[in-house]
């Protein structure tokens, strides 16, 4: 059998670089040839595990190689519409890191210049593989659960903002706190899991109260102690509730630190006509997440399915190269991370004028 060209991929950032790494490892009609970080011991550190040949600091030198077909943009948010839009025009497809963009502004740019090359555009919206998030999906596909009527979205940390004083606490690099850094996944799981209802209005409000007492950093510092006069220009907790076009309504809350029990949790919980279902994930597990709850006759029954662990971004890899190989629609699309980053803005807005706001919005398919 002749022997097919593998894609040639470059990563660019070295943080969250590491699980597109770990997506490529796993797939082989691909391969990482390249890596590109200012944060040299990192990528070379990266480099070496995952023994790819050629580092590189800026991103641009990365993308001048011609041999790259396709590059992951694992960057800090305000960097995802410039190195996305240099990537689209040096002929690279690409994967974005969520969430698309720090607005709706940007992620349209990214949209519209990916089919204007005609290239692949895809988002790493990688929990969508999760065993959990799949079982729920087919299930209220089937009608399984009946109408879903509502949905609580969560993901709530007791003391995990990122890192004080850094990108992630500047409204201006990252467009935003825990909304759009863990919301945007939990939004996306249970828009993705009741088939992507139309969102017509939402109503929300933000808070930051941990954040500028310098308290609430990822426990040890993730990469620097916490320090009470580092930059803190976003919220720490927002909460949201949206109202879909079906009547169905999703209540979301994210934060970064909040005094509560938990420790790292998410999930999604599912209110329908005929039954029900609920993923609650502590510390990022994969298994004994999901509860379904239904009838049997008159009888109330709980179940617990078993489940597998799955590497999201191995998933996200692989139809992103189905995409490229095979022409088959990407999913996450760029244009389902559009949508949901127009949600982000609408939240934020609403937060702003402390109203609710109307959103007008084209279908996305996922
Ligand atoms: N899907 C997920 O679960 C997940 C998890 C973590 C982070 N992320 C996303 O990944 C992105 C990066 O987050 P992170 O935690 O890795 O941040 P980070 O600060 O740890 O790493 C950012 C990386 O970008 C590099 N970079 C910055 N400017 C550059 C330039 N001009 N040229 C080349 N490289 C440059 C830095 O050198 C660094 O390697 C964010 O958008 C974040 O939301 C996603």
């Amino acid at each position: 059998m002749a022997e097919t060209k593998r894609l040639r991929v470059g990563i660019i950032g070295c943080g969250a670089g590491v699980f597109h790494l770990e997506g490529y490892a796993e797939e082989p009609r691909a391969q990482v040839v390249a890596l590109a970080g200012l944060d040299t011991d990192r990528c070379q550190d990266l480099a070496k595990r995952f023994e790819i040949p050629r580092v590189y600091g800026d991103y641009r030198e990365l993308l001048e190689q011609d041999d790259i077909d396709a590059v992951s943009v694992v960057v800090p948010n305000n960097l995802h519409l410039p190195v996305t839009l240099a990537a689209l025009e040096a002929g690279k497809h690409v994967i974005v890191e969520k969430p698309l963009a720090r607005n709706a502004d940007e992620g349209e740019r990214m949209v519209r210049a990916a089919e204007a090359h005609g290239k692949v555009l895809a988002v790493a919206f990688q929990r969508r593989h999760r065993h959990d998030v799949q079982i729920v999906r087919r299930i209220v596909a089937n009608g399984e659960l009946g109408d879903i009527y509502y949905a609580k979205a969560f993901w709530m940390r007791r003391s995990g903002i990122p890192d004080l004083g850094s990108w992630f606490t500047s409204k201006e690099a990252a467009g935003g706190g825990p909304l759009i850094d863990l919301g945007v996944h939990v939004l996306d799981m249970a828009l993705h899991m009741t088939g992507n209802p139309t969102v017509t209005a939402v109503s929300a409000v933000t808070y930051a109260q941990l954040g500028p007492q310098g308290k609430g950093n990822w426990p040890g510092g993730r990469r620097r102690s916490a320090n009470a006069g580092a930059r803190y220009e976003v919220e720490d907790l927002a909460v949201a509730l949206l109202r879909m076009e079906n009547g169905a309504t999703l209540h979301l809350e994210a934060s970064w630190a909040v005094y509560t029990g938990m420790t790292d949790e998410f999930g999604v919980q599912l209110f329908g006509s005929k039954g029900g279902a609920r993923i609650h994930s502590k510390d990022y597990a994969q298994v004994g997440t999901l509860e379904l709850y239904g009838d049997v006759g008159d009888t109330a029954i709980d179940g617990r399915p078993r489940l597998q662990q799955r590497l999201g971004h191995g998933g996200i890899v692989r139809d992103f190269v189905d995409a490229i190989l095979n022409g088959t629609p990407v999913t996450p699309s760029g244009a389902e991370g559009l949508d949901r980053v127009r949600l982000i803005d609408a939240i934020y807005q609403s937060a702003e004028l402390g109203r609710e706001i109307g959103i007008e919005q084209e279908a996305v398919v996922g």
